[in-house]
């Protein structure tokens, strides 16, 4: 199986790049599972309806969120109706939505999708790990689900390698999303699963995680209220990872970055 994940989409910069590029991307790689994190993609703050409903369309088979899960009101009742959107797993009980889908591919097969949240320098949520291990605890990867990914939304790499290390073997892709810079650590951990601490954004890399970079430096110069941060406005560079499965197992058997368009280096797997 091919699957290919997406990291945080950031303004209207990124949209349209995930948007306009997503459905050649997807067929160029075979992505028989294309998941996207889509918790900036309004005005850096938010999903709303309609942007995820253009996702959906553009090939996106789930979207995931992270923190700024509601910071567009609008989703929380959209979200109630739509199993393919997912906010954190480790959101406290009856938090309109769910952290996790069973996706039915387009031939059938199963993949299982989960979001869930760091804790360390975060918002202080349920434990990912136990949370998880409940989780998964319901399905078998290679038996019931084909895949599983996680999208493991989180501020420090070593939570995130720690949960990566904790369900080595467990799920086909465990990725690292929410720090909106990708990392060269990408690998397939001893036991079968890939992993990457962070995906990286879709948006401009000419700011400051995504936002315009006069703005969000003057809050690192002055301790002043400063104003509303923007998106950057340049060419997105559209950032993920790739992961080919093994169909018997479900396990990876390789995971390669994808960076494409705006400034950062390109580099697209071959399939
Ligand atoms: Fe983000
Ligand atoms: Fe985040």
């Amino acid at each position: 199986m091919h699957i290919l994940f997406l990291g945080d989409v950031v303004g209207r910069t990124g949209r349209d790049a995930v948007v306009a590029a997503l459905p050649k991307l997807r067929a160029d790689l075979r992505a028989d599972l294309v998941v996207v994190n889509a918790e900036n993609a309004s005005h850096g703050f938010g999903l709303a309806p309609e942007m995820a409903k253009d996702m959906f369309a553009a090939g996106a088979d789930a979207i995931t969120l992270g923190n700024h899960a509601w910071d567009r009101k609008e989703v929380i009742p959209y979200i109630a109706e739509t199993p393919r959107l997912l906010r954190p797993l480790n959101f406290p009980p009856g938090t309109p939505g769910a952290g996790s889908t069973v996706v039915e591919l387009h031939d059938g097969r199963k993949a299982l999708v989960l979001n869930v949240m760091g804790r360390l320098f975060m918002d202080p949520l349920d434990c990912p790990f136990r949370t998880t291990a409940v989780e998964l605890s319901k399905h078998r990867l290679g038996g019931t689900v084909a895949a599983v990914l996680i999208d493991f939304h989180a501020e420090a790499t070593s939570e995130k390698m720690a949960f990566g290390h904790s369900f080595d073997g467990q799920a086909s892709l465990i990725v690292g999303t929410h720090t909106h810079s990708p990392t060269g650590d990408h690998q397939v951990l001893p036991g079968g699963t890939a992993y990457q601490s962070d995906a990286g954004m879709c948006g401009d890399y000419d700011s400051v995680i995504g936002m315009a970079k006069e703005g969000a430096a003057t809050r690192f110069w002055k301790k002043l209220p400063g104003e509303r941060l923007q998106p950057a406005e340049g060419p997105a560079t559209i950032c993920g990872v790739f992961v080919e499965t093994d169909d018997a197992t479900g396990l990876a058997k390789r995971i390669e970055p994808v960076r494409q368009g705006g400034r950062l280096s390109q580099t697209l797997p071959v399939v």
